[in-house]
């Protein structure tokens, strides 16, 4: 964990709240995604833009089971933002157990969503059949047909990996597919190691980003934080320091990830990572200290099911500020932001 804020004027950090939405606003080098200065330099007008994100759903098999609702409601909160975002990403694990009809009725309802949207897989998409229905029913919603994948908007480069990749653990201990998939559905599951992206895509990565200049602004989604967050849990990614890495020559990279199913932001180098809410559960937030700013859900009202659970957009331009909005279904996530913070 890292994070730098000797420098007022570049990583000016604020954090308010009104209304029940939690906003982390950041103009923090990392965190800034230089729109403007990009857009100058190609002597065209600034186009701010939206987008937002949705995670971690983990739909069960049962009719009308309650998570359904909960995806519902995001979706509908994301159809009913103002400033509709230009397109949504689903940041994995629409699957509880990774079976075809559990991703199928994901699909029904995010097919629900008025924008567009782009999607990478989780661990509970993935590990019943190594990815097939999932490509089957989701590939075609990314730019390649694939799990990862990159296009250019509005001047930020946007990119998409597979994080939850482990060696093949299954093989000799003869497992059938669903004990492979009991086995990695588990929060502490010893079996598969730590995921992470693996060769294929961090070749991917590198010929991805080899003809972009320094200045360009990066987006980059991945199922699981790219830092060391708690990793005996799986919040972090085994490569996370090899696409750091191979991001290092750019200026500003922003991060999005789900997985850990809370509120989480860090900052390494030039990369800001911020972590969605899920729409189905909350986890606890593991025994370490988190990185300044601590955005930590305070979920005031544990009785109250979707406390701690929503959706997020990002606002990316205008006066060279990127917006991280967290939008919770309950009105009670970090209350301690609603007097606002400065640092
Ligand atoms: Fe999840
Ligand atoms: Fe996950």
């Amino acid at each position: 964990m890292n994070s730098d804020h000797s420098n007022s004027r570049r990583n000016f950090l604020g954090i308010t709240g009104k209304a029940g939405l939690s906003t982390l606003v950041a103009t923090a080098a990392g965190i800034n995604l230089g729109v403007i200065d990009l857009v100058h330099a190609q002597g065209k007008k600034v186009q701010p833009f939206r987008f937002a994100m949705i995670s971690d759903s983990h739909l069960f098999s049962q009719a009308n089971h309650k998570f359904d609702a909960q995806l519902e409601e995001a979706v509908d909160q994301v159809n009913k933002m103002a400033v509709q975002p230009d397109f949504v990403l689903y940041g994995g694990d629409v699957a509880q157990n990774g079976t075809e009809d559990q991703l199928a009725k994901g699909k029904k309802i995010l097919a629900k969503l008025k924008p567009k949207y782009v999607i990478i897989p989780g661990e509970h998409d993935w590990y019943v059949d190594m990815g097939t229905a999932w490509r089957g029913l989701y590939g075609g919603n990314n730019p390649g047909g694939k799990e990862f994948w990159s296009f250019d908007h509005k001047g930020v480069h946007f990119i998409g990996m597979n994080s939850i990749l482990v060696k093949d653990f299954w093989t000799a201990a003869k497992l059938t597919p669903k004990e492979r998939m009991e086995r990695m559905e588990m929060l502490e599951g010893p079996w598969g190691g730590l995921w992470g992206v693996q060769e294929e895509q961090l070749e991917f990565l590198r010929k991805d980003v080899a003809r972009l200049g320094p200045d360009t602004p990066i987006v980059v989604f991945t199922h699981s934080p790219l830092w060391d967050y708690y990793p005996r849990w799986g919040f972090g990614t085994a490569d996370g320091a090899d696409i750091r890495n191979i991001l290092g020559k750019f200026e500003n990279v922003m991060s999005f990830h789900g997985h850990v199913h809370q509120t989480i932001y860090n900052k390494i180098g030039n990369l800001a990572s911020v972590g969605a809410m899920s729409t189905s559960w909350p986890w606890p937030y593991p025994d370490v200290p988190l990185a300044f700013p601590q955005s930590r859900m305070y979920r005031a009202d544990p009785g109250d099911e979707t406390d701690g659970m929503g959706s997020l957009y990002a606002s990316l331009g205008e006066t060279r500020t990127a917006v991280v909005q967290h939008q919770p279904f309950a009105d009670s996530l970090t209350p301690w932001m609603k007097n606002g913070f400065t640092a």
